[in-house]
């Protein structure tokens, strides 16, 4: 089997989805691999490093015309995959709910498209689990952000001159990325707190050190959601939720709000009204604005100001650090190809019982097949 890994096209793209080391593992499985010219630069990978790992180096054209599985990090333009063999297997983190409409062109053209953020959140995915996998280095990336923006130091710091005390740091949505916010900010010394509406990240926020804020009287997500995942609160519910952050916030330097819905737009979680109680000079780093934003006011790509706090909006921050984000983000890739990759055969294989399988699969002869997508 052919794979090929392509260049990324979106702008502000910087991450690839296969390194030198999952290209040579890849091989090892019997595979031929070719990486598109330039595929690495992003991530400080240079051509000759992927020849040197047994790959062929060649243009679009070359590198995709008789390939048989594609990897990628974002999806590519439909356009971009004219002329692919029919039932090309494109795999990457495809956006399904973002990007419906090149889902149905992909199964227009009849590739056979893999979104590898459905994979479920189970034991025997977790090796093939991108969203962690990124989450993870955004929530260290966002608490560095923050204090590159923030005037003032983290760690208290008593001197002759006097004392500065820590910042006061809040974590709004305790998933992957929020638990690495907590860990990355408690190791600059700031004093911290957490919450979510899931009751079973209490006891992980207290494990990192941090303070719990948690909505009482008012049932949040005992124990996992579906799938592990948050729901739409009630109307009650987050009621209770603005009060206790309109009281909390006011008191706090940096908030770093990761609060998603899987399928449905952020949260809101803090309102302008909220911002204008914080003091002049705070932070605040809105991990969901791409996804409708849990921060009023926050912009896609920029940071603002409002009330003299500032709203820091960056877009595709796991490709901050592209380097790192590349080789997790390849090593799920090689992990999912690997569990599934028939030895005998020399193929990839993938049964449609499997759990995983169904979970990935978005489309299959020409149609959308994806029980997400179509539910
Ligand atoms: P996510 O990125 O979908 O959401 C981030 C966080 O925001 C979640 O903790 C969610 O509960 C919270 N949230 C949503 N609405 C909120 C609101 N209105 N107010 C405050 N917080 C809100 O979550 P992520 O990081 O993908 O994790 C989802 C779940 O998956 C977690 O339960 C996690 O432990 C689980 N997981 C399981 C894995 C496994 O293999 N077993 C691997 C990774 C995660």
């Amino acid at each position: 089997m052919k794979i090929a890994v392509l260049k990324e096209a979106e702008s502000g793209e910087r991450r690839v989805a296969a390194t030198p080391d999952t290209v040579k593992k890849l091989a090892g499985l019997g595979a031929t691999l070719a990486v598109e010219a330039g595929a690495g630069a992003g991530a400080n990978i240079a051509d000759a490093d992927y020849e040197a790992a047994g790959a062929k180096v060649g243009g679009r054209a070359e590198v995709l015309g008789d390939a048989d599985i594609a990897l990628v990090v974002q999806g590519p333009d439909p356009a971009a995959l004219n002329g692919v063999k029919p039932g090309l297997i494109l795999v990457g983190a495809l956006n399904p709910f973002g990007r419906r409409d090149r889902i149905d062109a992909y199964a227009s053209s009849g590739i056979e498209a893999l979104a590898m953020e459905f994979a479920p959140r189970i034991t025997r995915a977790q090796s093939m689990d991108i969203l962690s996998s990124q989450a993870n280095l955004s929530g260290y990336k966002a608490v560095l952000d923050a204090a590159a923006e923030y005037g003032r130091a983290f760690p208290m710091m008593m001197t002759a001159a006097g004392t500065i005390p820590a910042a006061r740091l809040f974590v709004m949505g305790v998933g992957v990325a929020g638990l690495q916010a907590i860990a990355t900010a408690r190791r600059l010394g700031a004093v911290v707190s957490a919450t979510d509406v899931r009751s079973a990240t209490k006891e992980q926020i207290l494990s990192l050190g941090a303070k719990p804020i948690f909505v009482e009287n008012v049932a949040g997500i005992e124990g996992e959601g579906a799938g592990g995942y948050a729901t739409e609160m009630s109307e009650e519910y987050k009621k209770a939720q603005a009060d206790l952050v309109s009281s909390h916030i006011a008191k706090q330097d940096v908030v770093i709000t990761t609060a998603l819905i899987p399928g449905r737009p952020a949260p809101r979680l803090i309102s302008d009204a909220q911002l204008a109680t914080m003091r002049p000079g705070s932070v605040v780093v809105d991990l969901a604005v791409e996804q409708g934003g849990n921060v009023e006011g926050a912009v896609a790509g920029e940071i603002v100001e409002r009330h003299g706090v500032r709203i820091i909006g960056h877009r595709n921050v796991p490709s901050r650090l592209a380097a790192d984000a590349s080789s997790l983000y390849a090593r799920n890739l090689y992990n999912f190809l690997s569990a599934f990759w028939d030895a005998e055969g020399k193929k990839l294989a993938l049964p449609d019982d499997d759990e995983i399988v169904k979970g990935v699969r978005l489309t299959r002869g020409g149609q959308v097949v994806s029980e997400r997508l179509l539910g």
